[in-house]
């Protein structure tokens, strides 16, 4: 099982993209835990676009919409532009009911700035994104670029404690549950790149610091609950206010 990048990924998830949502559906809680950490954002209702000063949200790896309709709940009313890198997983995303002052963006989270997409936010969300980017900094760095001062950022990750028992229940669940029905669907090869893809990025501790390095402060790494716990994390911080920064 070999880790996939860029164009390849994007494609692999192109072909994934019609089975996607039954995956995700029979991950139980997956939904439920996007919402929670969405609501680690700690924002409330965004206004109706339009009527007054709105709340702009970044949905960075917005697949087919799952983290956008989190994001929704979480912030009623936002302006949310949602980005993602795969035609196929934002077409899936598109065809779905949104209301007012939801966009859609084909563009890889590294280059932002040509597809058109500029800040400030108020906040960002990535969901099991950046496992998934060749360079976890520049787009940290990138996304930290885009916040408005003191702009908040959560990241929902599959990141490993650390703890050898977590690490084996992640690759039994792998290898029990998805990985036989991924192959049967045709998507052995993103579903692989999946596992390792886990197993060879940060943990849990080691993205926070990747995220102080990147200039974020108060980085809170939040836990999931069921059989989420030591596997994924919320990841919450935000970038200085202006008088910190001054
Ligand atoms: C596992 S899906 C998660 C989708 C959605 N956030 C959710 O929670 O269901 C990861 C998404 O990240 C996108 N992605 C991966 N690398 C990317 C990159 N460099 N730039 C933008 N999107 C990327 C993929 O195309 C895919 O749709």
């Amino acid at each position: 099982m070999s880790l996939l990048h860029n164009a390849d990924l994007s494609a692999a998830f192109d072909r994934a993209a019609r089975s996607y949502d039954r995956m995700v559906a029979a991950n139980p809680g997956y939904h439920r835990q996007l919402r929670r950490s969405a609501r680690r954002l700690g924002l409330s209702g965004g206004g109706l676009p339009g009527e007054g000063p709105g709340v702009r949200l970044l949905d960075l790896g917005c697949g087919t919409g799952a983290s956008t309709a989190a994001l929704l709940s979480a912030v009623p009313g936002a302006e949310v532009t949602a980005v993602d890198a795969s035609a196929g997983m934002l077409e899936r995303a598109r065809s779905k009911s949104w209301p007012r002052g939801v966009s859609f963006v084909h563009a890889p989270a590294e280059g932002l700035a040509e597809a058109g997409v500029t800040g400030p936010f108020d906040a960002v969300f990535a969901a099991y994104l950046f496992r998934n980017v060749s360079d976890p900094d520049r787009v940290l760095a990138g996304v930290r670029g885009l916040l408005a001062p003191g702009g908040r950022i959560a990241v929902h990750e599959y990141t490993l404690s650390g703890r050898p028992a977590h690490r084996a229940v992640w690759t039994a669940v792998c290898r029990g549950l998805v990985l036989p029905v991924a192959r049967r669907a045709g998507d052995g090869d993103l579903y692989g790149h999946l596992w390792r893809s886990v197993v060879e990025f940060d943990t849990a501790e080691e993205f926070a610091r990747r995220m102080e390095r990147a200039g974020f402060v108060h980085v809170r790494v939040l836990p999931l609950p069921g059989w989420h716990t030591g596997i994924t994390h919320t990841f919450v911080a935000r970038v200085p206010t202006a008088e910190e920064q001054a």
